[in-house]
């Protein structure tokens, strides 16, 4: 296995505090917030913690976010941990997680910038085809990782059950699955057939011999953080953290840290949101792309097609999934 095939393994357990990260480098007396003191943020924002998806909670001045939930997971945490230091492919860097009363809480780096969804009517053709360039090398980086040929399955990493949100309004599985075809079988069991006939004709054009791959599974522009532009952007943030545009101290630590730049077109600083993610057929990236994206848009026709290889898998992709999703 080359260098960048290398596979990290995450701590087990459902509360790991990561005393090497860079967090208690930068802040060595401080500590991880509480699930109690982020729950207490939350709400001081005008949240409602006890939605199962609440906005992740921002502590700027400790440069991080909790993302936190019922429908949260600590999966995400164990994946970034096993993406930290790849050489292309970037990724919040994490601190920690933690399980309380059926709510995961998830420690990452906040990364300073901006989505590509809040940007991307304002970029250039030049420069979303740049961004798209970027996020096809961090990609390309993500597939070199090689899978345990001791150890191959279909699910979320360390083998436990895939974390795809499409499957959880009708039925999540409760565990990984062995081939990609036993994967299949499952997929296309809730498929309405006519009496007598046992297996669904779609079935047969969902590939058994697809490579496994490890797969990001939502590869939405509100997913990937790109370079903020200042001042603009600085007013955006504060808006959306609560943070009081005139608050100086807070703006004056932030010209000086220069954690913004005049760039054009903007870098791509990571991608986030790794909760769906896993070892998953080659296939699936494209198709849960092609899922979350508007029809007709730009990014649907032109651009995400520029970093994942369009599959014909996607129409009898798409039978089963609008089946399980809803
Ligand atoms: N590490 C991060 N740094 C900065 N912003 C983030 C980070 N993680 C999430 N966000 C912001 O929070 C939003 C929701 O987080 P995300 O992880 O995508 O959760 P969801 O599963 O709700 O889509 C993102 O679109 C982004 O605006
Ligand atoms: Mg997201």
């Amino acid at each position: 296995m080359g260098a960048d095939g290398k596979r990290k393994i995450a701590p087990s357990g459902d509360h790991v505090i990561l005393h090497d990260s860079s967090f208690f480098r930068r802040h060595p007396t401080a500590q991880l917030p509480t699930p109690a003191q982020v729950l207490a943020r939350c709400k001081a924002l005008g949240d409602h913690p006890i939605a199962p998806r609440p906005r992740p909670v921002r502590f700027p001045a400790l440069g991080l976010l909790v993302k936190f939930g019922t429908a949260a997971s600590i999966v995400e945490g164990q994946c970034l941990y096993a993406l930290q230091g790849r050489t292309v492919l970037r990724v919040p860097e994490v601190y920690g997680w933690t399980v309380e009363n059926g709510r995961a809480f998830v420690y990452v780096e906040l990364i300073r910038g901006v989505t590509l969804q809040d940007r991307w009517e304002w970029l250039s053709e030049k420069s979303k085809t740049v961004v798209c360039m970027q996020i096809k090398d961090m990609v390309d980086d993500l597939r070199q990782i090689e899978e345990d040929p001791m150890n191959s399955y279909v699910g979320a990493i360390g083998n436990q059950p895939p974390e795809e949100i499409l499957f959880h309004s009708y039925m999540t599985p409760a565990r990984s699955f062995h081939s990609v075809a036993e994967f299949h079988d499952w997929f296309a069991l809730p498929a309405p057939m006519p009496p007598g006939i046992q297996v669904h004709p779609g079935r047969f054009d969902l590939p058994d011999d697809a490579s496994i791959v490890f797969t990001h599974g939502d590869l939405h522009p509100s997913n990937i953080m790109i370079s903020a532009r200042w001042p603009w952007d600085r007013w955006e943030w504060s808006w959306a953290w609560n943070i009081w545009p005139w608050d100086w101290p807070d703006w004056i630590s932030w010209l000086w840290k220069g954690e913004w730049s005049w760039e054009d077109p903007p870098r791509v600083l990571a991608i986030i949101d790794w909760q769906q993610s896993g070892w998953m057929p080659s296939y699936w990236e494209y198709c849960k792309a092609r899922w979350t994206t508007k029809r007709g848009s730009d990014w649907q026709t032109t651009y995400f097609p520029m970093f994942i290889e369009p599959t014909d898998v996607l129409e009898a992709w798409l039978v089963f999934a609008y089946i399980v999703a809803f």
